[in-house]
């Protein structure tokens, strides 16, 4: 915090007026499902992102990131899906959605640090957009921190931030986490009704911790496998006359597969419907603490992202795979896919055992050294100085 302020004081030449920050999230379980309508369960991470913030007297945006080189600047007017571009596409789109929504918002000077690792599927940009969110509420006078239904607004802005002027046609769930998680806690995410419910998550208590394993393979939600993936949904709900594939009931996705031409998109729909299934059982696992059943669903949801939704990779298998040969209850990919992260629900006592044995494993496959961390469900988006 002291370094940011200093960083601060040098980049804009005066101290911020305050510092807020946005956890980066796991998804506990319900992959691919936000923009489906379905349920998720998604936990905050203890690693955040920072910034601090000066409001300006006029409508210009000054942005800058301990990870990025330079200076960017955009007037609030300007901003759009070609400008500024980059990374601080993810904290003028926050402005831009703000503003669109009636609110008013002005000129910011911004730098911005965090802990959540990039790239690694931990949702760094969403706890960027939610840090900045945070501060413009405060700011501004907003007051949508106040409030569940003030942090619901919020995080929709920052989803349209991503999606209309990052141009990352992601679903939601991300920024939910980051405004809505509580400590110790799952949220359990509605994406139809937008309900939200905290369930109980402190493996601590039970001898267990949440292993997270960044593969630190490529994965890029801009690229068009993400896009390609909510376009077969889309099309399969049009194909079967309902809204969204929440609509399909578990006991009628037989009959609905029938109805599909297409193998793919049949085995991407039973990826959606059983997904969703899982989540309510992991909750009622979870609430029973049967964490050996948790363990199972990991398994069966990284098997269907693997097999059924195509969105798993060589890495993320092999970590997956490897953590439960070493005393894993259960593993599996968490996030977009296609790289990123792998969480596993390991016995507290064989934890660096199982971490060394990914690495070994890793190494044994050429693939790029992974980094294992373990992590307990934190706090969302709120001002810190
Ligand atoms: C990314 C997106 C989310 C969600 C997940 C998959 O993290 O940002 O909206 O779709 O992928 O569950």
């Amino acid at each position: 915090m002291d370094r940011l302020t200093a960083d601060f004081e040098r980049t804009f030449g005066a101290a911020p007026t305050g510092v807020w920050s946005a956890p980066g999230r796991v998804n506990l379980i319900g992959e691919h499902t936000d923009y489906n309508g379905g349920l998720c369960l998604p936990i905050a991470l203890p690693q955040r992102t920072y910034a601090a913030v000066s409001p300006r007297d006029d409508s210009v945006l000054r942005m800058a990131s301990a990870q990025q080189e330079g200076l960017v600047e955009v007037s609030l007017g300007e901003i759009s899906p070609e400008r500024p571009g980059g990374w601080s596409a993810y904290v003028a789109g926050v402005l831009w959605a703000l503003a669109k929504d009636g609110l008013t918002v002005g000129g910011l000077d911004v730098l911005v640090d965090s802990t959540v690792p990039l790239g690694a599927g931990l949702s760094s940009s969403a706890a960027l957009e939610c840090a900045v969110a945070a501060a413009a509420s405060d700011l501004f006078a907003l007051g949508l921190l106040e409030s569940a239904e003030g942090r619901a607004r919020l995080a929709a802005r920052c989803v349209e931030a991503e999606n209309t002027i990052a141009g990352a046609p992601t679903g939601g769930m991300d920024q939910s986490a980051s405004l809505l998680c509580d400590e110790r806690s799952a949220l359990l995410l509605d994406c139809r009704s937008g309900d939200t419910r905290q369930v109980p998550f402190d493996l601590g208590g039970a001898g267990h911790v949440l292993l997270v394993t960044d593969t630190r393979a490529e994965h890029a939600l801009v690229d068009g496998q993400y896009a390609a993936r909510r376009e077969a949904c889309e099309q399969a709900a049009r194909e079967l006359g309902v809204d969204t594939l929440r609509e399909i009931d578990p006991s009628e996705l037989d009959d609905a597969l029938g109805r599909l031409d297409s193998d793919e998109v049949r085995r991407r729909v039973r990826h959606v419907v059983t997904e969703i299934e899982r989540v309510e059982a992991a909750v009622r696992a979870l609430e029973a603490d049967d964490l050996a059943e948790v363990g199972r669903l990991f398994d069966a949801s990284h098997a269907s992202l693997r097999d059924d939704y195509e969105v798993s990779c060589e890495e993320l298998d092999v970590a997956t795979e490897t953590a439960r040969a070493h005393g894993a209850l259960g593993a599996r990919m968490t996030g977009g896919g296609f790289g990123g992260s792998c969480i596993a629900i390991v016995p507290a006592g064989v934890a660096d055992a199982v971490a060394s044995a990914i690495e070994a494993a890793f190494a044994d496959a050429g693939f790029t050294a992974p980094q294992s961390f373990t992590v307990t469900a934190s706090g969302p988006a709120h001002r810190d100085a």
